[in-house]
């Protein structure tokens, strides 16, 4: 496995793959590598006949009071992970590399960005988009492959993948968890024992909104019974839960296939999100 630091090195490696017609996988992080990325890197492996994993903690997606110089970052970990993972490049660029300039051209995230996350990150998934789409005019990539674990952040992908034209099919991955069901994350480790401990009711409460939305075809206390989990089990506040259609993320409504319940709760001083998302065909639902 290779690292590469420079766009011009990765330019070279992608001109090669596409001289040699080899398949490209990309597998975009910001590193701190776990096995939800793991998972992804393995689907990359089997689909692909080049993986490149980028590891980057983007400035642009982080708000200004967010964890962008404290993110947990130990390249030397990843390195060992990745290569294990079976991937065959890892593209690992300075801030400098990827924004040198800035001609104050942006890319706007639209409606589905003004809810859940978006509504207390405003312009995270500009900043979101913005190192996607450069990835994918570096990298090229047949295939990109994204978790399930950021539920909107794939839907807001895969919207400027169809109306841009960008010419990638994006594989999404389901949640990697732990055993205990907490969703794998990078920011798990600034959890706490006692923190840690709480946390898997976030999970629970999802699970439980899902049966209740089922059975009693009521949005309203699926939600409210998912937030009574979360309060009774955890010292934690609830940021947002929500149900909605996906991948559209509106309300729900008799045309609803796909559901989403989606949730940000804050433990301690680490803000973990969540999602199930099912679909709704023969269940009647009234919001
Ligand atoms: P990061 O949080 O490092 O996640 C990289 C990818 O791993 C994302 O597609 C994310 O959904 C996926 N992932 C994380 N935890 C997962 C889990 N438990 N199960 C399955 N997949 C999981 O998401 C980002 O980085 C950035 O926003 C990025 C897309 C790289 C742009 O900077």
């Amino acid at each position: 496995m290779n690292v590469l630091t420079t766009i011009a090195q990765l330019r070279e490696v992608v001109k090669t793959a596409k001289y040699n017609r080899q398949s490209i996988g990309l597998v975009p992080t910001m590193g701190y590598l776990h096995e939800g990325h793991l998972t992804l890197a393995a689907h990359a492996r089997s689909e692909n006949e080049l993986v490149i994993m980028s590891i980057f903690v983007n400035p642009t997606q982080f708000g200004p009071n967010e964890d962008f110089e404290s993110y947990p970052r130990d390249f030397p970990r990843d390195t060992e992970l990745a290569k294990s993972a079976g991937v065959d490049y890892i593209f690992a660029p300075s801030v400098e590399e990827m924004y040198p300039h800035d001609g104050g051209i942006t890319i706007r995230a639209g409606r589905q960005a003004h809810i859940l996350c978006g509504a207390t990150r405003p312009g995270h998934f500009d900043g979101v988009l913005q190192v996607v789409a450069k990835l994918f005019n570096l990298m090229q990539p047949d295939r990109a492959y994204f978790g399930q674990k950021d539920a909107q952040q794939v839907a807001i992908i895969q919207t400027m993948v169809r109306d841009y034209n960008f010419p990638v099919t994006i594989r999404v991955v389901p949640v990697i968890r732990e055993e205990d069901g907490l969703a794998k994350s990078s920011r798990n480790i600034y959890l706490s024992a006692e923190e840690r401990s709480q946390a898997p009711a976030i999970q629970q409460g999802l699970q439980l909104a899902k049966r209740e939305l089922l059975e009693s075809g009521s949005v309203e206390s699926a939600i409210s019974l998912a937030k009574k989990i979360i309060h009774d089990n955890t010292d934690g506040h609830v940021d947002y839960l929500m149900i909605l259609s996906y991948p559209d993320l509106q309300e729900v409504d008799d045309q609803t296939d796909q559901i989403v319940v989606a949730a940000a709760v804050h433990i301690g001083e680490t803000r973990l999100i969540d999602n199930l998302i099912f679909s709704l065909k023969g269940e009647i639902i009234h919001v």
